[in-house]
């Protein structure tokens, strides 16, 4: 097991109806006038939003609104949200919704701080530094970024989609009521199990071999989000199995899945494979719900890599799915590992997955413009299971058509 740092300083308040607990949660945290961030209307659909300022009200907690963050959040919206909070003087960003209205959240929450323009953090030209206290009502498990020390935006200008990465974003408080959950369209719920089980994937396929208590926690988290969001999709107002993909969803990228596979203490687990190549898709065609590109993307990667390292398949392969090769054989091994990736695509796929690309609404010729961008923005070579450079990218987003 390597050294590793972990850290997980979030407030879960998970249950039942306890979106009617944010005010008092938010008031806990010592805030008198907050941004309430969301999306493109579902939480007002819902009632989720009239709860939330009923509870909020209800403790006198102020509230100053941006709404329309789209999925893939863009860098202008933003841009608004913090001359926003730094007009109205807000003490904390509440983020009410998935991963994009989050990471605009968070955004903006290390934003009003700093005297220059937010995207230089993801262009590099700052370093992460001060930050406003952020806190989250989650109606969508899927990315995990009520407890991730991650955040994803796009710029439309330059066709890019970048990550940063700090602990001092890390919401401060979760609040998980799984009823929210109910509402999900069947491809929302099911892009979100998608990402989740890449999360985790990601890391158990990192440069690192096995590390028997994280690799257990890794292979029954994923068996468990597969067996909930199956009675999910056929039952979805089912609380227990929608609290199950919600928990999951969580863990699955706190960083938990990567404990001891770090290569440094001070670096996430695992090369992200899959999550670089799908983020140039998802940059370029903003329609493309990310998980969704993941259900097509993580298992041509796999197709791709496993020769790199069959024993580490092959304990996906038992730890997953039961699968052991029948003998020693390389073409035994090779059809165990083969069943196991297979299994895991029929398991998108019966969830409302795509299977290639192409059901995406992108193209071949999409390829290329797709490469330029990924070595913008990881070089020549990236990753670590095995190593890919830009012909490997290629050969992937092709295989996946
Ligand atoms: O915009 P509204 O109307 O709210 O609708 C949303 C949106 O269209 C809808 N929705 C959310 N909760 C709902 C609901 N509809 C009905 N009932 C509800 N309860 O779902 C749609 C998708 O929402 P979104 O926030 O985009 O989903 P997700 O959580 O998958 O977030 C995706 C974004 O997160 C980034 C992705 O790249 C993408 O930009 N990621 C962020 C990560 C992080 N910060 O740690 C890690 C991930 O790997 C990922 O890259
Ligand atoms: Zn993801």
């Amino acid at each position: 097991m390597n050294d590793f740092v972990f850290c997980s300083p979030t407030r879960f308040v998970f249950g039942r109806g306890f979106v009617d607990r944010t005010g008092a949660e938010v008031a806990a945290l010592g805030a008198k006038r907050v941004l309430l961030v969301y999306g493109g209307g579902s939480v007002r659909r819902t009632g989720t939003l009239q709860r939330v300022m009923s509870s909020l009200s209800a403790e006198g907690v102020e509230t100053v609104e941006l709404d329309g963050v789209r999925p893939n959040p863009e860098v202008g919206l933003v841009r608004t949200g913090i001359e926003l909070a730094r007009t109205h003087d807000v003490d904390l960003i509440l983020a009410v919704g998935g991963g994009s209205v989050i990471d605009c959240a968070k955004a903006i929450a290390f934003g009003v701080p700093y005297d220059g323009d937010v995207w230089d953090f993801f262009s590099g030209a700052a370093k992460m530094g001060a930050c406003l206290p952020l806190a989250v009502v989650l109606t969508i498990p899927a990315a995990g970024s009520e407890a991730s020390a991650s955040c994803v935006i796009s710029n439309d200008a330059l066709s890019l989609k970048k990550g940063v990465s700090g602990d001092v974003f890390r919401p401060r408080l979760a609040i998980m009521d799984p009823e929210l959950t109910f509402t999900l369209p069947q491809y929302q719920t099911a892009a979100g199990v998608t990402d989740m089980i890449c999360h985790i994937c990601e890391r158990y396929f990192g440069a690192v071999g096995a590390v028997p208590v994280t690799d257990g926690i890794c292979e029954s988290l994923i068996r468990s989000v597969m067996d909930a969001a199956t009675v999910v999709r056929d039952d979805p107002t089912n609380y227990d199995a929608r609290a199950a993909v919600m928990w999951v969803g969580t863990l699955a990228h706190n960083d938990l899945c990567g404990c001891g596979r770090d290569r440094s203490p001070e670096r996430r687990a695992g090369g992200w494979e899959s999550h670089g190549l799908e983020h140039e898709i998802s940059a370029h065609s903003p329609q493309v719900t990310h998980g969704a590109g993941l259900a097509v993307i993580l298992p041509a990667w796999m197709r791709h890599v496993w020769h790199a390292n069959p024993g580490r398949f092959l304990d996906f392969a038992k730890g997953v799915f039961d699968v052991e090769p029948v003998d020693e054989t390389d073409e035994a091994v090779a059809d165990a590992v083969t069943f196991a990736i297979d299994e895991l695509q029929r398991f998108f796929v019966s969830l409302g997955m795509p299977r290639t690309l192409g059901d995406l609404d992108v193209t071949p010729e999409d390829v290329r413009t797709w490469l330029v961008t990924l070595r913008q923005n990881k070089g020549e070579r990236f990753g670590e299971f095995m190593p890919l450079t830009l012909e490997d990218a290629r050969a992937i987003y092709e295989s996946a058509f």
